[in-house]
């Protein structure tokens, strides 16, 4: 099984709902989803696609120029199957000023645990770098042991709480920051985790399409 990187779609989103669902006490609504997949010059959406055998395959054949083995080492592959194939998480990213804010990550319970959270978290820095954002930031329920896990792992630090932020029960968010992107340490520690994770997944870096979809234009 391979996982990749790819930009979400408006297609996706019976999917991304069908996610939302098993992942989220209250979900988004596909207008939300619209009117974000509609303003690319500051937000961005990824997906992981699950594929029985590599996409493009017919381009992992050709031959790589050194180059394009070089550029592989710093972005996570993102590839545009066709047909598309399912999805197994999303993540969304938004640009406040110059602040790269999470503003979504899931994993549909099936595949949780197998680094599919990490591969969208690479996939989201990628688009932070694209956007020129400076730090990121997100808010997460101080009882998400897992996701604030996952977080620690890319650089962030708990930096303040914001009281009852969570309208469901009533739970406090922990707000959470990384340092800058652009600094040697932030891009040190992505490189080592991309690298470990394209091992863990076996995953090849084959095609780059970094540029997201056109805009949808909201209903
Ligand atoms: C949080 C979530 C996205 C993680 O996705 P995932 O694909 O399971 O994560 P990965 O397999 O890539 O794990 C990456 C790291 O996250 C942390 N982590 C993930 N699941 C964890 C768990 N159940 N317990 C503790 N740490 C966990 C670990 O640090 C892990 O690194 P490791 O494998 O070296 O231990 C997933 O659990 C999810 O969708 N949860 C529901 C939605 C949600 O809470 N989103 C966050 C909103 S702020």
């Amino acid at each position: 099984m391979y996982f990749f990187i790819d930009h979400m779609h408006v297609d996706d989103l019976p999917e991304v709902h069908r996610i939302d669902a098993q992942s989220f006490p209250y979900q988004w609504s596909t207008a939300t989803y619209i009117n974000e997949l509609s303003a690319p010059q500051h937000s961005r959406y990824v997906v992981v696609r699950v594929s029985p055998h590599l996409p493009g395959s017919s381009v992992s054949n050709a031959p790589v120029s050194r180059l394009q083995r070089f550029l592989n080492r710093w972005r996570t592959p993102v590839v545009a199957p066709t047909p598309r194939f399912p999805i197994a998480g999303h993540a969304g990213i938004w640009l406040s000023l110059d602040d790269g804010h999470i503003t979504t990550i899931a994993v549909h319970p099936d595949y949780r645990r197998q680094g599919v959270g990490e591969l969208l978290m690479l996939g989201l820095i990628d688009q932070a770098y694209d956007l020129n954002a400076q730090q990121l930031t997100l808010e997460v329920r101080v009882s998400n042991i897992a996701a604030q896990n996952l977080y620690v792992k890319f650089g962030f630090r708990h930096q303040g709480e914001r009281k009852r932020y969570y309208t469901d029960n009533g739970e406090d968010a922990s707000i959470m920051w990384t340092d800058g992107i652009h600094s040697a340490d932030f891009r040190e520690r992505v490189r080592q985790l991309r690298q470990q994770l394209y091992r863990r997944l076996q995953t090849t870096p084959v095609v780059l399409a970094a540029t997201p979809p056109a805009p949808v234009t909201p209903q």
